[in-house]
């Protein structure tokens, strides 16, 4: 079983707002799971659920073998981080950290141990007298990862621990975050609307959107193989192209026709599109299985369109190219040592083997 399961969890605030819609998600023991989904979409009410700060409109929830749909927070073995940290302003860093501890009687060597500990471990030991205002927004996230660590938790719930913190320092934070976690080996359930830092976290990752999770997967799986258009589009960036068009048919072969090009269907999606000929649908492909033509050899002139480049953004080793047909526009990243002039028409080359196609009204992939 599980180490954490939401079975059917639906939340309706008091206001009529429904939250979270017959979520169901399985999280197991000593996994990093990220929940991700764009801002609203439930992802804070799942974990204070899950924490016991807020009530089930429907549904269970199960912590190891115990339902907790009536436990109080307290009981329950979870340590959440909060996304303002919370830390209370008149103790130190030292008090801060202990004051769970403190409230749930254990002994003072006990504290003391612990929290010394924990401050080794965040590399805080030398701030331990300093009060929260006397911190850098780095030092107040780790002190509020230290509180939840010095409660040996089963499980860590942490609520966009490092989106007040500037670029660099994010960066630095994420990869203690999965340092923390090799080292603990815990349970942990992460939430965050930045699917670089879930891609870069998670050990699985559940996307979600308008309360419900859309696919939980593998990061590299969601990011080849993912179950609908909305998935598609939230991981990777820049993002993947969604082109319409339909597909159609020459002499056996499927092609799919933009309005101004045409490109020649893979051999691998052909079947899972021979019911969509002459009907409309989504073409998706991600912005590196475009290509500049004069840097592939051997293309077959079917899998080449010419389009019009209209800005070249370069971004250090990759550039991004804003092109447009006379119906779609879409980005391809190509190396930046390739250089190609803007404000002219360009050929390129879709990698067709790597395109994926959407039913046009329920999002889903078709293939
Ligand atoms: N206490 C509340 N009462 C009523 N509605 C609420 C309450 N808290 C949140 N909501 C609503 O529930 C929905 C989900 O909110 P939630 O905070 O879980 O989203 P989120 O995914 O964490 O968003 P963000 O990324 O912005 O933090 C939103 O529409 C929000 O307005
Ligand atoms: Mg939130």
């Amino acid at each position: 079983m599980s180490q954490v399961s939401l079975c059917d969890v639906t939340k309706i605030y008091p206001n009529g707002t429904k939250a979270v819609s017959r979520l169901n998600l399985g999280v197991e023991s000593r996994e990093f799971m990220v929940l991700v989904g764009p801002s609203g979409c439930g992802k804070t009410t799942v974990l204070r659920m899950i924490a016991g700060l807020e009530d089930l409109t429907e549904g269970k929830i199960y912590i190891g073998k115990y339902l907790v749909n009536d436990t109080p927070p307290r009981a329950r073995d979870v340590a959440m981080v909060f996304q303002n940290y919370a830390l209370y302003p008149y103790l130190n860093v030292y008090e801060n950290m202990g004051f769970g501890l403190k409230l749930r009687g254990y002994p003072v060597p006990e504290i003391e141990k612990r929290v010394k500990e924990a401050a080794a471990i965040l590399e805080i030991s030398s701030i331990m007298h300093r009060r929260p205002y006397e911190l850098s927004g780095g030092e107040r996230q780790r002190v509020a990862v230290g509180r939840a660590i010095v409660r040996k938790p089963l499980v860590f719930l942490f609520d966009e621990p490092l989106s007040n913190l500037d670029a660099n320092l994010r960066t630095q934070m994420r990869t203690e975050i999965h340092r923390l976690h090799s080292r603990l080996r815990t349970t942990m359930i992460y939430v965050t609307h930045d699917q670089l830092e879930a891609m870069t976290l998670g050990d699985r990752i559940a996307i979600m959107n308008n309360g419900s999770i859309l696919q939980t997967d593998l990061p590299m799986s969601l990011y080849k193989n993912p179950s609908n258009k909305f998935v598609a589009g939230f991981i990777g960036s820049p993002p993947m192209n969604f082109i319409e068009g339909s597909i159609v048919k020459k002499q056996e072969k499927l092609y799919f026709d933009e309005g101004s090009f045409q490109v020649k269907v893979s051999e691998a999606s052909r079947q899972a599109l021979v019911d969509y000929v002459n009907k409309k649908l989504t073409l998706g492909i991600r912005p590196e299985d475009i290509y500049d033509r004069l840097f592939v050899s051997d293309v077959p002139p079917e899998n080449s369109l010419k389009a019009f480049l209209e800005v070249v953004e370069s971004v250090g080793v990759e550039s991004y190219l804003y092109l447009k047909t006379k119906r779609s526009s879409f980005i391809a990243k190509i190396p930046s040592s390739q250089k190609p002039g803007s404000n002219q028409d360009m050929e390129l080359v879709f990698d067709m083997s790597k395109a994926h196609f959407f039913d046009k009204d329920t999002g889903r992939t078709i293939v």
